[in-house]
């Protein structure tokens, strides 16, 4: 798992097209902060904490292409680039953090001064989620014991963090640790991240995965097939209801009524304290195109109707525990404002 999913190239960000793996790897090399808000609304980077990584950097770009006579014009234009990210993706909470994060850090004597450090803060918003996921992964290992079968839902390693990976990245961790373990990855329609992501990048670290359609795992569950389930997240209530890609509520429920452990593993910068509880998440709608369609080929008559929620919401009675650099937390959940 060498290839980068987001690289910054000193006034590019270079990014690996996701929308294109597993068959072609494609790099992007993105100058214009315009191009970036347009990789992540089509999804040629996503994942929570990757799309947060690549609007850090994308409106660092932005920024250096400001032309602004004094500080005023510098903080209209730049107030314009961070709307363009605010309203790239609704759901993950990430995206929003790192907006924040270079909000605040725009500070300096003079526009150069300003300019200089949103560089440095989106590298260190891309080095603090590198840090927290390897730590998370490491500690979430510990849950995992020899000759377990996991399963995953949608894409949660190094491609969707920029990082070591989340529900991913817990399972690299304990092939490391010496543990016999294997994968069954849900393909997670439409846009197929299980089928084409996770299963890419687990060959990749060599660990044995099968993949199966989403309508396949209470099947696999009932068997008893499954030792734990492991997802990520996009954005996490205060108390500890999950948005995550959709699909999910429905593998939760069945794990409860298999009597299979549901973890959830995401750096704290997916936690989103302000909002009291999943009700609250906005649930991005994406086109209905991509539920009639696979790959651009339709495979539903003409002109029906689609829906196309990209998340759902998982209630916290379903979580078994929440994995983050911080530590493994179980019930009650009550996530406060740090
Ligand atoms: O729509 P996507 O592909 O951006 O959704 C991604 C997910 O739902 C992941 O599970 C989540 O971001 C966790 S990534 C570490």
């Amino acid at each position: 798992m060498t290839t980068k999913a987001i690289e910054w190239l000193d006034n590019e960000l270079r990014i690996l097209d996701q929308s294109k793996l597993p068959h072609q790897q494609i790099f992007i090399d993105l100058s214009d902060y315009q191009d970036v808000v347009s990789a992540i609304k089509t999804m040629q980077i996503r994942g929570a904490p990757a799309i947060g990584i690549a609007a850090a950097y994308g409106i660092a770009l932005g920024a250096q292409k400001i032309e602004a006579e004094n500080r005023t014009q510098f903080f209209d234009e730049f107030g314009k680039i961070l709307e363009a990210f605010a309203t790239s993706r609704p759901t993950a909470a990430n995206l929003f953090r790192a907006i924040d994060r270079m909000k605040k850090a725009a500070t300096g004597n003079n526009v150069s001064e300003i300019k200089r450090t949103l560089i440095d803060e989106a590298k260190q918003i891309h080095q603090d989620e590198i840090e927290a996921t390897t730590k998370l992964s490491q500690l979430g290992a510990e849950l995992i014991k020899d000759g377990f079968t996991i399963l995953t839902h949608c894409n949660a390693g190094p491609l969707a963090t920029a990082g070591y990976g989340t529900a991913l990245g817990v399972i690299k961790a304990a092939k490391e640790q010496g543990k016999k373990i294997s994968v069954i990855a849900t393909e997670t329609r439409p846009l197929l991240q299980g089928a084409r992501l996770t299963a890419w990048e687990l060959k990749q670290a060599d660990i044995p995965v099968t993949l199966i359609t989403d309508s396949m795992a209470g099947y696999f569950m009932s068997q008893g097939k499954i030792n734990c389930v492991i997802v990520g997240a996009d954005r996490i209530a205060a108390n500890g209801d999950i948005a995550n890609k959709i699909g999910t509520y429905t593998l939760a429920v069945l794990a409860k009524e298999n009597s299979i452990p549901f973890y959830v593993a995401c750096p704290t910068s997916t936690i989103d304290p302000s909002l009291s509880s999943g009700a609250e998440i906005p649930i991005e709608e994406r086109s209905p195109e991509e539920v009639t369609h696979i790959q651009g080929i339709p495979i539903a008559p003409e002109g029906i109707n689609a829906a196309n929620p990209a998340f759902d919401i998982t209630p916290h009675k379903y979580i078994t525990a929440i994995i983050t650099e911080k530590g493994i937390i179980r019930e009650p959940f009550a996530f406060a404002s740090q």
